[in-house]
C-alpha cells in the first residue's frame, strides 16, 4: 500500500489551482491588510504618519499609477479617497504617465499600486515622479520589492504570496489599502466626519464574513460557466465603483479563458456599446444597492431593460433582497448587503470564479495562461 503524495496539490491547499485557493483566501487577505491599522476606532497608518501630517495636509492632487488589475484597484480606490479626503484623484496607467509630461508639484502625491513591486513600467513611472519631487507612496504586496524601497512610504497589502498569474486576492487587498489611505488622509485633513469614519471601520469589520458569502457563490457560478462553455464574447456593465469592477471582470476572462470580453460604464451603453447587443449576448450587470444608491440602482435597472429588450442574456449581480431586476434577469447572483463603496470587494468575487470556471471548462491552464507573466519586468 502506497500513500500518494502530490506536492503540487499540497501547495494548493487541496484546491484545483492556485487561483482557486487565492480567491478563497480573500477574506483573510482583506482582514490582514486592515489589521493593526485601526487604533481606537480610527484608521492610522504609521507609514503615512511618518511622512508628517503637515505634508499630508498640503497635498492638493493625487495620481494613482498602476498596470493591469492593479490599475482597476486604483480606479476603485480613487472614488473612496476623493469622497473621504476631498483631494482630486486621477488614475493613470504607468506606461502612459510619463509620456504626457504630467503637471506635478511638491504638493502632488503619486500612489503606485503593484502586487509584485517589480513591474518595470510602474517602477519607471515612480522614478520619474521622484525626480520631479512629488511625494510617492507605494501600495505593494511584496516586502522589500524595488518600488516600495524607492518610494517615500510603503503601505503593504498583507494578502500573502500570490502565485496564479491572474491577480485576485492582491486586488481586493489593494482596494482595502487604498481605502485605508483615504480614511487616514481624511482624518488628518479633517474632511472625514466621525460618523463616516466609524461607518467605514464598521464596514471593514463586517467584510471578511461577507466576503466568505461572496466566495460561496462558487457553485452557482460553476453551473453558469458550465452552461456557457461555448460563449465567445461576454460584456460587463457597471456604474460608479462598479465600473472598474466591470473592467476587471472582462480582464479576468481575457487573461485566463481567452474570451473576448469588454467592460463598460453602464451610462455609456447608449453611446455605442448597445449596438453590440444581439440575441443571446451574455451581459453581466453589477447592480448598485437600491438602499444606499437608489438613483444609480434605478438607472442600472433601466439599462438592464434596454439590453434585455434587444435579446441580451442578463446575469445580474445584486444585493440580497433586491427584487427589481428579477423580471429582466436570466440569472441572479445575490451578495450580502454592504455600503456602496464596499460593494466592489464583494462583486468582484463571482466574476473571478466565472473566469476560473470558464477557463477550466475550456481545459486551459488556469494558473499559467499563455503569453502572460506574473510580473512584467520589461518596459
Ligand atoms: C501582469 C500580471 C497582472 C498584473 C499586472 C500588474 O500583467 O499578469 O495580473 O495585474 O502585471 O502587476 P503588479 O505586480 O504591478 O501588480
Amino acid at each position: 500500500f502506497e500513500v500518494e503524495w502530490d506536492a503540487d496539490a499540497a501547495d494548493k491547499g487541496g484546491w484545483s489551482s492556485f487561483m482557486a485557493k487565492e480567491i478563497n483566501e480573500q477574506p483573510e487577505a482583506v482582514e490582514n491588510t486592515v489589521r493593526g491599522r485601526v487604533v481606537d476606532g480610527l484608521v492610522d497608518i504609521p507609514e503615512l504618519s511618518a511622512l508628517g501630517d503637515d505634508r499630508l495636509r498640503e497635498i492638493d492632487r493625487i495620481i494613482i499609477i498602476a498596470c493591469g488589475t492593479a490599475s482597476y484597484a486604483g480606479q476603485v480606490g480613487s472614488y473612496a479617497i476623493e469622497q473621504w479626503a476631498r483631494i482630486p484623484v486621477e488614475v493613470q496607467l504607468s506606461h502612459e504617465f510619463r509620456y504626457r509630461d504630467p503637471v506635478l508639484s511638491d504638493r502632488t502625491m503619486v500612489i503606485s499600486v503593484s502586487q509584485s513591486g517589480e513591474t518595470m513600467d510602474t517602477l519607471m513611472a515612480v522614478k520619474y515622479a521622484i525626480e520631479r519631487g512629488v511625494t510617492t507612496v507605494s501600495v505593494c504586496n511584496t516586502q522589500s520589492a524595488t518600488i516600495p524601497r524607492e518610494s517615500d512610504a510603503a503601505v503593504y497589502t498583507h494578502a500573502g504570496p500570490e502565485v496564479a498569474v491572474a491577480s485576485t486576492k492582491a486586488f481586493t487587498a489593494q482596494i482595502t489599502a487604498l481605502y485605508l489611505i483615504g480614511l487616514h488622509l481624511g482624518r488628518v485633513r479633517g474632511t472625514l466626519s466621525a460618523e463616516a469614519s466609524a461607518e467605514a471601520v464598521q464596514q471593514f469589520a463586517e467584510l471578511p464574513e461577507k466576503m466568505r458569502e461572496a466566495v460561496a457563490t462558487h457553485e452557482q457560478i460553476a453551473q453558469l460557466a458550465h452552461w456557457m462553455a461555448d460563449t465567445r464574447s461576454v460584456l460587463f456593465l457597471g456604474r460608479h465603483v462598479g465600473y472598474p469592477i466591470a473592467l476587471e471582470g472582462a480582464l479576468k476572462l481575457k487573461e485566463i479563458a481567452y474570451i473576448h470580453a469588454e467592460g463598460f460604464a453602464a451610462g455609456e451603453l447608449k453611446h455605442g456599446p448597445i449596438a453590440l447587443i444581439d440575441h443571446g449576448q451574455p451581459v453581466f450587470v453589477l447592480v448598485p444597492s437600491p438602499r444606499t444608491a437608489p438613483l444609480m440602482h434605478s438607472k442600472v435597472v433601466s439599462n438592464i431593460q434596454e439590453i434585455r429588450a434587444r435579446g441580451a442574456r442578463v446575469i445580474a449581480i445584486v444585493e440580497v433582497g433586491d427584487t427589481a431586476v428579477l423580471p429582466y434577469a436570466d440569472d441572479v447572483i445575490r451578495l450580502p448587503l454592504a455600503d456602496a463603496l464596499f460593494e466592489p470587494l464583494l462583486e468582484v468575487v463571482p466574476l473571478q470564479w466565472f473566469a476560473l470556471e470558464l477557463s477550466t471548462a475550456k481545459g486551459l491552464d488556469v494558473d499559467q495562461p499563455r503569453n502572460l507573466a506574473k510580473s512584467v519586468t520589461v518596459e
